[in-house]
């Protein structure tokens, strides 16, 4: 299935959409919209960033533009944080550098560990640097009214001994119990349901998903599949592909999707009382994708009269 969209996408129409504009326009009508400055905390995710390529800096501009909207004290970056095999030596090129401005700005980047991040020294590298904000392979963290998980899912899916995993597992089921936030949202590299090249990972579906629905967890957000993709709510959670950061490669649809394309963008969260604002934002500043999911989970357009009608 994989190959078949690739294969119908076809290489002209992949080099297309890795050929967008690099640098953001910045449309009147974007600057001009307050977008998430009442909400309780705004957020951003970005996923597979580590290139330090030129469609890095781009997104990241992007991220700076969004600053200037609706401040955002805080980026999950869901994994591969410095390709191609983690090394710590480069983290000037592929972190410090594309997000400069937003490290200037004291924006706060929680990240979790990718597969290609632990293939040098298992990513205790990555672990220590203090930029990343890792409180260990695994961790959580409350900001307002949410609490955050950072998994490791790659003792779930390349390696032979789930002795790690299962503790990983044990400690994460504790925490969920532990949880009085009213909104929980888990990030991690490896996609539960994705459509993309890597595609859904059966072992996450059986060990995650039952503790997502059993706790509540309203929105789990992941890499790896370098495009952007979003669920329909499955059993109260909303499941979301951010890996295109900085790399692109064609996704399907599946029953399940509500949306997904594979340019270069992020993810842009606005959390209220009552629902998360979810913007997924293209390197033109241009949101291509929004929704808005409730406390129970279910999604819906914005609330009537809350924005202008534009996507901004
Ligand atoms: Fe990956």
């Amino acid at each position: 299935m994989k190959r078949r969209a690739l294969l119908a996408l076809g290489l002209g129409g992949f080099a297309a959409a890795v050929g967008r504009r690099y640098w953001p326009q910045v449309t009147d009508n974007y600057l001009a919209t307050a977008a998430g400055n009442d909400a309780l905390l705004n957020f951003m995710a970005a996923g597979d960033v580590g290139t330090g390529e030129r469609e890095q800096h781009a997104v990241a501009q992007a991220m700076v533009q969004r600053q200037r909207l609706a401040t955002s004290p805080l980026v999950l970056l869901t994994g591969d944080n410095i390709y191609e095999n983690g090394e710590i030596e480069k983290v000037d090129r592929v972190f410090e550098q594309p997000y400069a401005e937003l490290l200037r700005q004291n924006t706060k980047f929680y990240a979790a560990l990718g597969n290609h991040d632990i293939r040098t020294n298992n990513g205790e590298d990555q672990l220590s640097y203090s930029g990343y904000n890792m409180a260990g392979r695994y961790y959580t963290f409350s900001r307002q009214a949410v609490q955050f998980f950072a998994l490791d899912t790659t003792q779930a899916i390349d390696s032979d001994d789930k002795s790690p995993w299962r503790s990983q597992l044990d400690w994460f089921e504790t925490e969920l119990r532990r949880s009085q936030a009213p909104w929980k949202i888990v990030f991690a590299h490896h996609p539960i349901y994705s459509s993309g090249q890597h595609g859904s990972q059966q072992t996450l579906i059986d060990d995650l998903s039952p503790l997502f629905a059993e706790h509540g967890v309203q929105l789990y957000i992941n890499g790896h599949d370098h495009n952007y993709e979003r669920t329909e709510p499955i059993d109260g959670t909303t499941y979301i592909t951010s890996g295109n950061g900085a790399k692109l490669r064609p996704v399907d649809r599946s029953d399940w999707t509500a949306h997904a394309s594979s340019q270069l963008g992020f993810t842009a969260f606005s959390v209220y009382a009552d629902r998360i604002e979810v913007k997924a934002i293209d390197t033109d500043n241009t949101p291509y994708d929004e929704v808005s999911i409730a406390l129970t989970g279910t999604q819906g357009a914005f609330a009537p009269g809350a924005r202008s009608p534009s996507l901004a």
